[in-house]
């Protein structure tokens, strides 16, 4: 019979997990070690990526307090995904890295930087969870009353991925020449401003990372309404 190849993916985050159960594993794995090792797992088990998701505010959904999600340790403490994807990253080979960032909580350069550093540590392996976060309690902790509509967060996150892609090919392949003779490490004829003016981002570029091993992140969206469909049938 035919074999059916098939993708498997994990979705986890930078949180406890288990921390008082019988499996417990101590309820502090803030050195990333307990993730790499599920990482190593997952790459024996022959997955294609692990995902880790993220959010940027302490929940109060149950009852207008975070005292049930500290209690239980639910979504929270939870830490940055992208040192951890690092980690990860230096201590795999062949499995795929997707960290959350979203675009409530970097400017488009700082994320294009990150994200180009981050492929080159995982060895092209890198992914970005693009997301516009959902949280009201988020957009309070980046200086706004509450998130825009999720049209317009949707708007502009399209702009920001127009943007960041033009800051990701400000570097040309090949502009790295590191000529010994010559005396010369990268070309500057290959590394050009953007000058990117759009309706709500403006950067100048080029970005001062070396073009990624992929050129730019494997781009995952998990919007299923139409429009974050839509937004993801743009950008890829
Ligand atoms: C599998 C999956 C993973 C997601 N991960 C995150 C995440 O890590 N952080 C976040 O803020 N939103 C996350 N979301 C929310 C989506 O980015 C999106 O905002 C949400 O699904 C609503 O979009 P929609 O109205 O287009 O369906 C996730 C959604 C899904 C289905």
């Amino acid at each position: 019979m035919a074999s059916k190849p098939f993708h498997l993916g994990w979705f986890m985050n930078f949180t406890p997990g288990e921390w008082n159960g019988t499996f417990a594993t101590g309820g502090a794995p803030w050195d990333g070690m307990f993730y790499v090792d599920m990482a190593r797992a997952l790459e024996r088990a022959c997955f294609d990526y692990i995902m880790i998701e993220d959010t940027l505010m302490v929940s109060e959904t149950y009852g207008g307090s975070a005292e049930a999600g500290m209690k239980h340790a639910l979504f929270v403490p939870k830490h940055d995904p992208t040192p951890l994807a690092a980690v990860i990253g230096s201590h795999t080979k062949n499995l795929g890295i997707v960290a959350t960032m979203s675009t409530l909580g970097y400017p488009p350069f700082l994320l294009a930087r990150l994200s180009s550093t981050l492929d080159h540590i995982c060895g092209g392996r890198f992914g970005w969870n693009i997301v516009t976060s959902g949280e009201d309690l988020a957009a309070e902790n980046f200086g706004l009353d509450k998130l825009p509509p999720r049209e317009l967060r949707y708007e502009m996150a399209e702009e920001y991925c127009e943007l960041v892609c033009r800051l990701f090919d400000s570097w040309e392949d090949g502009a790295v020449v590191m000529d010994r003779a010559k005396g010369v490490y990268a070309d500057h004829t290959k590394v050009k401003p953007i000058h990117f003016h759009g309706k709500y981002f403006k950067s100048r570029g080029p970005l001062n990372t070396v073009r990624s091993p992929q050129g730019r992140p494997a781009f995952v969206q998990a919007g299923g309404s139409p429009l974050g469909r839509a937004f993801a049938a743009k950008i890829s």
